[in-house]
């Protein structure tokens, strides 16, 4: 249990060490996540951030880059030619093998030139491949540099499944403590996911509806028109199940199904969330034939674009890998018994929408008989991206004389317009909760495990029936038996702009 509900504070010094510096991860978004948050003021008064990397770049080489990716990355306005020059002057970069203990010295030796180095709080995020965290671990071990105020971050994948999962947390947890390990899923820190918890146990209007007495079912959809792109190696060991599913998906899905914990802290909300995961129906391998659908992309046209195949993308056909996948699952417990929850997600899709919907029941009785016109349930869109926000449909009147005409309505809240602020990217507010010891939106090692525990049947059937994922045109919303999964209890997909 948590016994301290107490901000978490910003330390007063720094060293922020990036693993995999020049990378796609630290460049697209790491970088300029720092940089919003200096520009803001937020960064510790004495910070350094610390590239490391195989590449033979000298500080200058690492700030140039930096400098085209900000330049890239972060909206011109934001961009001030003071500003960028001060955080570039931050940064510095080590190039470093691995495998050649006297590059670690000089590692060692770059995090004690700093006044009162003792007193620096060091983050090491390892943006690099998973294989690489035990080692790396082991290494930072070897040359002292990891005392109790340092924090290890962890990207996904963790592992491929529960055993390896398990291998990569045995291995970081004999260095760092659970406490200093940051596991990071970017979901947890969007605007909109966080106000899912607030929307859902800072009003008291929603909790009397939020069960099974009240929600017919619940979807949640995570659409993507991108491709795999430059990734295909990776992406064809792991697939849509892995890369999406195990953890953003079954993440969004903890937050809208989990008990309120007794207040917003650092295990409190982990707690209820490795419930839910753990009240999840397991699959079987009669679940996985009847409640999964896994697809994959072929050429089309996705915004009025020609684009190739998944296999020309990847340059092979060989793979079975889905590039999509669909499916219903329960949470058995007294809130959510008998409340089908639909997930899908795929890449090459019409649009970039995600979204959780949840639906509620219809009325118990019509009252208004002779009415007109058409209803439809009521239904809460949380609109997660590309445009944060809330939508929720109602039935009204249609304005007028004589009988009623029922129409549905909808009460829309657009973030962007309440708030009048630009909505901070997700890792903005991860990396400022790393740096001040807050792991309450990171992952704990038993809900990593959990997910897997529950995903690893299904990847399990999927390979034994070595049946082939579905095809579906780019552009569309997935392989026909993705609607099916719905048609056949009766329900239909919302689509995103519904
Ligand atoms: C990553 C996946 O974790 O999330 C990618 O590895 C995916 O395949 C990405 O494209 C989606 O993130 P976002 O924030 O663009 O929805």
């Amino acid at each position: 249990m948590d016994q301290n509900p107490s901000p978490h504070v910003l330390p007063a010094a720094c060293d922020f060490t990036v693993f995999g510096g020049t990378g796609d991860l630290a460049l697209r978004k790491l970088l300029p996540a720092l940089y919003h948050r200096d520009l803001e003021g937020q960064l510790p008064a004495d910070y350094r951030i610390l590239g490391v990397s195989r590449s033979d770049l000298d500080d200058a080489g690492w700030r140039a880059e930096v400098r085209d990716a900000l330049g890239l990355h972060v909206d011109a306005a934001d961009l001030y030619d003071g500003a960028v020059d001060r955080f570039l002057a931050r940064l510095f970069h080590l190039n470093l093998d691995a495998e050649v203990p006297e590059d670690w010295d000089r590692f060692h030796a770059l995090l004690k030139d700093r006044p009162h180095p003792e007193e620096a709080v060091r983050v090491f995020y390892l943006a690099v491949a998973p294989k690489l965290f035990g080692s790396i671990c082991q290494r930072l071990d070897e040359i002292g540099v990891v005392d109790e105020h340092a924090r290890v971050v962890l990207e996904k994948p963790i592992g491929h499944d529960l055993e390896s999962a398990r291998e990569v947390n045995d291995a970081v947890g004999r260095v760092f403590q659970e406490s200093q390990i940051f596991r990071i899923d970017h979901y947890l820190g969007k605007e909109s996911v966080q106000n899912l918890l607030v929307t859902r146990f800072a009003n008291t209007f929603l909790e009397p509806l939020w069960n099974s007495r009240w929600v017919d079912h619940v979807e949640i959809t995570v659409s993507e028109t991108v491709g795999v792109g430059g990734r295909g190696e990776y992406y064809d060991n792991a697939g849509a199940l892995r890369d999406m599913v195990q953890n953003h998906l079954l993440q969004l899905l903890c937050l809208v199904a989990m008990e309120p914990p007794t207040y917003v802290g650092r295990e409190t909300v982990r707690d209820e969330k490795v419930k839910v995961l753990q009240a999840l129906r397991p699959m079987g391998p009669s679940e996985v034939d009847h409640d999964t659908v896994r697809g994959r992309y072929d050429a089309g046209l996705v915004d009025g674009v020609a684009v190739p195949s998944y296999a020309d993308d990847l340059g092979h056909g060989g793979s079975r890998t889905e590039t999509f996948v669909a499916l219903k699952t329960e949470v058995q417990n007294w809130r959510w018994a008998g409340v089908p929850f639909y997930l899908r997600t795929g890449k090459r899709m019409d649009r970039r929408a995600s979204e959780i919907v949840v639906v509620f029941k219809e009325p118990p009785h019509s009252m208004f008989p002779g009415a007109e016109g058409t209803t439809a349930p009521n239904r809460l869109h949380i609109l997660v991206q590309p445009d944060e926000g809330m939508r929720l449909h109602l039935t009204a009147k249609e304005p007028g004389p004589g009988g009623y005409r029922l129409r549905p309505v909808s009460l829309d809240l657009s973030y962007a317009t309440a708030f009048d602020a630009r909505l901070p990217d997700a890792y903005e507010r991860l990396l400022m909760d790393v740096i001040k010891g807050n792991p309450t939106l990171f992952m704990r090692r038993d809900e990593v495990e959990a997910a897997w525990t529950w995903t690893e049947p299904i990847l399990r059937r999927w390979t034994a029936t070595r049946e082939r994922p579905k095809r579906y045109p780019a552009g569309t919303t997935g392989p026909i038996a993705a609607a099916m999964l719905l048609e056949r209890d009766g329900r239909t997909w919302q689509e995103p702009d519904q």
